[in-house]
């Protein structure tokens, strides 16, 4: 199975395209779905302070050593050492009741104690909660942690396009990603035009619409025509308009399908059908809701 692509943020760093999302995966399900994950190939993981798994998510991590390095992505031949940290992307959140600078700062503090980890690749301010009036605040001390070393990308979730340009009137580094809910039954245009103009990566959560978009007839359609799975068509679709995807699975042979994606493509007409489905669908909160 190929690996997933890597993907440049505005910063340079490079971010695996296919991550494992784990949300609502369990605390004492984590390190072991982590470990399924990791030996499928991914490289990417996503969590958050409020799925309550990053202690597990940690352990996971930690047990990196028991593989070795050999491709996904070096290829030289030689004895491939283990796998380390480095090899990993991990992405957190900090949640909504930790907005505000110093209460970030601090809420960043549990999350890599949690997580056991050194620094983080991805911290992503979770919701926008404008009524709070909090979330420039809360970049701040994202920079801060930036500036420090201490990760190698920020960004923010759920922001929609007021949040984004009221927020550049006054951060200095422009966020990385924003993760949106994306799937083909809410596509987001506008949000993509607007990321393209800012140089900000869109990440897709819930990019299965959590397994209800798998059942859109003309999504088993196109599954049918080319041999593979609903899952394998939405996933591709992502990955051909650029999106990061980070789809949660709980089967070893659901993780590996999900990270199957690159032995086939969506020609401009199967793309085209896939554009039709728009409906906006939200199987998630509206961002102007969540406070
Ligand atoms: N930033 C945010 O506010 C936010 C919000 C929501 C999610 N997220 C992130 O996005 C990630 C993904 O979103 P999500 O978990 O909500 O939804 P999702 O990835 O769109 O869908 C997950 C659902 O689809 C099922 N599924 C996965 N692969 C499948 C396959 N190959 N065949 C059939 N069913 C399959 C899963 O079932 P099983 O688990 O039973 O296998 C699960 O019920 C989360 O885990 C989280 O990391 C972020």
């Amino acid at each position: 199975m190929k690996p997933s692509p890597r993907l440049n943020l505005n910063n340079g760093v490079l971010i695996d395209q296919v991550g494992f999302g784990l949300y609502k995966v369990p605390p004492a399900d984590a390190a072991g779905l982590v470990t399924m994950a990791i030996e499928a190939g991914y490289r990417h993981l996503d969590t958050a302070a409020m799925y309550g798994n990053e202690t597990g998510v940690g352990r996971g991590i930690g047990a990196l050593s028991r593989f070795s390095s050999e491709d996904p992505r070096g290829g030289s031949g030689e004895a491939a050492p283990e796998l380390s940290r480095a090899n990993i992307f991990v992405t957190t959140k900090v949640w909504n009741d930790d907005q505000g600078y110093d209460a970030t700062l601090r809420a960043f503090d549990t999350s890599m104690s949690n997580l056991g980890l050194e620094y983080l690749d991805l911290y992503l301010i979770h919701w926008p909660c404008a009524r709070r009036g909090l979330y420039a605040e809360s970049y701040r001390a994202l920079e801060t942690l930036y500036r420090e070393g201490k990760v190698r990308a920020i960004g923010v979730s759920n922001f929609q396009p007021a949040h984004l340009e009221d927020l550049l009137q006054t951060a200095e580094v422009v966020p990385a990603v924003n993760q949106i809910e994306l799937h083909p039954w809410l596509q987001q245009e506008e949000l993509r035009a607007l990321h393209g103009k800012l140089g900000i990566m869109t990440e897709a959560w819930s990019p299965l619409g959590r397994g209800q978009v798998l059942q859109d007839p003309t999504v088993l359609e196109l599954a049918s025509a080319h041999g593979r799975t609903a899952a394998q068509v939405i996933l591709r679709w992502h990955v051909q308009r650029g999106h990061i995807v980070i789809p949660k699975a709980s089967s070893s042979a659901r993780i590996r399908e999900n990270l199957d994606l690159f032995g086939f493509s969506l020609d401009a007409a199967d793309m085209d059908a896939l554009a039709g489905l728009e409906r906006g669908f939200r199987t998630g909160s509206h961002p102007d809701n969540v406070n």
